[in-house]
């Protein structure tokens, strides 16, 4: 049976096997990308003008068939149908339904190659946009909450074991600035992938000269790509969106780990909010913290992703091969799932309860150790034995069942090593300082201004 239905099936004697429709069709996944794909086909048809090759009144009617598909899609109107392979097909199919066979025409000077490229550059950087949105969110979130807490103490933990006293603000600051790296991370990713592939035609050029700057304007790009096969081959793009992403997310992954930890009962720290937590089926007692915990799992899943699109292009030919329609899942469940996390984390966050109380009853004497050491270097004594005398006072009091703090060895130091004194003696820039710690504040507002 010739097939005549397909838009390539001119030089095919049969249709596809129904198992083959099944692993090649994409239309389910590349919906996604129908406002792109729609945006693509709008500046391609005013090149097409530009250059001639249709008229003005053809494309008045081309556009206006788009805009409605897209009205209509927007709408919740399924346009779409089992014999449509990918998106780019459907709209084709749609518009020259409605337009007649002037709708046939768009494809001038275009294969789906380039006509990809462009759509998915296109959806990459609106989402990074997107993203970009979310984190600042997250930001302000985080310094509310610090400027809020100022003053509270916590034991800080290196190992997971107590190492000196911070301010709860510090620990939280520490976040928003990883933040800002996150943000000019995705700046730059817009800033370098900034070229339109349209014009790169299947990957030799399209033979219809047209102003491909003026197209690429259109679009929003900064410029247009230089190589039709570079244009049409790499997806660097996409494997530097989904690191950066993995970089999000493990991040708050950490974090995560953190609250998970701080909202046990051996820590104390949080009560997160039941909004944000879950119950058990069989233990009623049970409040588990759900939300951080999955926020540390969809980490896994990004740098999946990530890894799964490496994988995908390593060993793939130049230029376009069908391998390459594997590149669009894992970005956009990438983002979908970075957009989901950091917006419970900051509403997790928001609604938490903290137990400074427990924080500073948890907060142990040897946490001043540090501190005695830098006392004793103060009145002359070398580091490295400062350090040898005060390991050997927190060992003796250790063996004698005691804090070292309460050792009758440092009668005069005793009243000075407090918690506070030890917060108050870092006051460098960066530090867990009061004057350090305003100073951040005070950064973290000019960078939310900008
Ligand atoms: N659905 C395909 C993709 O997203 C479209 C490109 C097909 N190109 C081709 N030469 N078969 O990659």
């Amino acid at each position: 049976m010739k097939s005549k239905n397909k838009m390539w099936s001119g030089r095919f004697e049969s249709a596809m096997a129904k198992s083959m429709i099944d692993l090649s069709f994409s239309l389910d996944i590349d919906k996604e990308l129908l406002e792109e794909d729609i945006q693509g086909s709008l500046a391609h048809g005013k090149g097409l003008v530009e250059a001639g090759v249709i008229s003005k009144k053809e494309y008045a009617k081309i556009a206006a068939g788009l805009q409605s598909i897209l009205a209509a899609a927007n709408k919740g109107k399924n346009l779409w149908n089992k014999g449509d392979e990918d998106i780019h097909m459907a709209v084709e199919r749609v518009l020259t339904e409605k337009i007649g066979s002037l709708g046939k025409k768009i494809h001038t000077g275009r294969s789906r190659n380039d006509q990809v490229a462009t759509d998915f550059k296109l959806y990459m950087r609106h989402k990074a946009i997107d993203v970009l949105g979310r984190i600042l969110e997250l930001q302000k979130i985080v310094y509310e909450l610090a400027k809020k807490h100022k003053g509270r103490l916590m034991p800080g933990y290196t190992h997971l074991q107590q190492a000196q006293p911070i301010q709860f603000s510090h620990y939280w600051m520490s976040l928003f600035f990883a933040l800002e790296r996150d943000k000019k991370r995705l700046s730059n990713f817009l800033a370098l992938h900034n070229e339109c592939p349209l014009g790169s035609g299947a990957m030799a050029g399209s033979a219809f000269s047209y102003n491909r700057k003026t197209v690429a304007k259109e679009l929003g790009f900064g410029g247009i790509s230089a190589n039709s096969i570079d244009a049409v081959s790499h997806r660097d793009m996409a494997l530097e969106f989904l690191s950066d992403l993995s970089i999000i997310g493990s991040a708050l992954s950490r974090y995560a780990e953190d609250m998970v930890i701080w909202s046990t009962s051996e820590f104390g720290f949080l009560t997160l909010h039941d909004k944000f937590s879950s119950g058990s089926s069989m233990m009623p007692q049970k409040k588990n913290p759900d939300s951080m915990e999955l926020i540390r799992g969809k980490a896994g899943r990004l740098i999946g992703n990530f890894t799964a699109m490496f994988t995908l292009v390593k060993g793939a030919p130049l230029t376009y091969s069908r391998d390459l329609q594997e590149d669009k899942l894992p970005v956009f469940d990438s983002v979908k799932t970075i957009l989901a996390c950091l917006q419970v984390f900051g509403e997790a966050l928001e609604s938490a309860a903290w137990n400074f109380e427990n924080m500073e009853k948890k907060m142990l004497p040897a946490l001043l150790a540090t501190d005695l050491a830098d006392l004793l270097v103060e009145s002359g004594t070398p580091f490295r034995d400062a350090h040898h005398i005060v390991g050997n006072l927190v060992g003796i009091a250790a063996k004698r069942g005691v804090n070292f703090t309460e050792l009758p060895e440092l009668p005069q130091l005793r009243k000075k090593l407090t918690f506070a004194y030890s917060v108050s003696r870092r006051d460098i820039e960066g530090g867990t300082g009061k004057k350090s710690l305003d100073a951040q504040l005070k950064k973290a507002e000019k960078l939310l201004l900008m």
